[in-house]
């Protein structure tokens, strides 16, 4: 099924890797017209290959990300779907409490966590007018004792969450629908610490009940479904693309 976007403007942030760039992909090949947003220009333009326009910008500077929400506004006069994405999960450096860096701990609340309020609150204002759909990309570790060795990841990725259903509580007397999408443990650069090593990489998928890793392209499709109208009542909500991580 093609054409599930037709007519929409998506922006979606992290898009130049993983994740991101799997929505980005998808939303266009469904009929969006996609803004793609990354700190990285030149891996953005490369991984996007003209798949959509190409925003550089730093979702922890508002100067930055206001201007990059200008950029979209100048084009289309309007923003149909944003997907905060954009995160950092700093391997080696994220630890139980006890051991964790002040500075770790801020660089990650930083990107994960007021990067995401900067994204959504600029995406709110630009649909105050006309609705739209924004998707946040939740974790796991927020939920369960995977989070155990990353207390700052796990804690942004809760905080996320908790932004989602506070936003969604205020916004949908205006048509403002925003939701969760939680990946399990899924094939990106972002896990190549753990998905490059064969010992780590099989104890992850032994908790996993479907018994593989996630595709990029597994959460694509969920953030397809939510950024559609077919999701025009849902608001608020968690939706798991874990391979069922999260029932164990
Ligand atoms: N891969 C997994 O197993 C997994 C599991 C659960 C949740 N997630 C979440 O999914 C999202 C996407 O992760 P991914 O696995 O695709 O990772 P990835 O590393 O492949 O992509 C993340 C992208 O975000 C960009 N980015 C980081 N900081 C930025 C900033 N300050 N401004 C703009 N762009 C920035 C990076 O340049 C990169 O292109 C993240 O929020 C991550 O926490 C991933």
């Amino acid at each position: 099924m093609t054409g599930r976007l037709e007519g929409k403007v998506a922006l979606v942030t992290g898009a130049a890797s993983g994740i991101g760039l799997a929505t980005a992909q998808r939303f266009a090949r469904e009929g969006a017209r996609v803004f793609g947003l990354d700190r990285d220009g030149d891996r953005l333009s490369a991984a996007l290959d003209g798949t959509g326009r190409a925003l550089v910008a730093d979702i922890t500077d508002e100067h930055s990300v206001a201007a990059a929400f200008r950029q979209v506004h100048d084009a289309h006069g309007r923003l149909d779907v944003v997907v905060a994405n954009a995160g950092v999960q700093l391997f080696g450096a994220d630890a139980p409490i006890a051991d964790l860096d002040l500075e770790v701990w801020q660089r990650t609340v930083d990107i994960n966590l007021t990067g995401t309020f900067l994204t959504v609150k600029h995406a709110v204002r630009a649909m105050l007018a006309t609705g739209g759909a924004i998707l946040v990309t939740g974790s796991p570790t927020a939920l369960t004792g995977e989070g155990a060795p990353y207390t700052a990841y796990s804690t942004t990725k809760a905080g996320g969450m908790g932004l989602v259903r506070t936003v969604a509580a205020a916004y949908a007397p205006v048509g403002i629908r925003v939701n969760s999408v939680v990946p399990g443990f899924t094939a990106t650069p972002l896990v190549a610490a753990l998905a490059d090593d064969a010992a780590s990489r099989a104890d992850i998928v032994s908790r996993v009940p479907l018994g593989r890793a996630g595709t990029p392209d597994d959460v694509a499709a969920m953030m397809v479904y939510l950024a559609s109208d077919e999701a025009s009542f849902t608001t608020g909500s968690t939706y798991f693309v874990d391979g069922g991580m999260t029932v164990l």
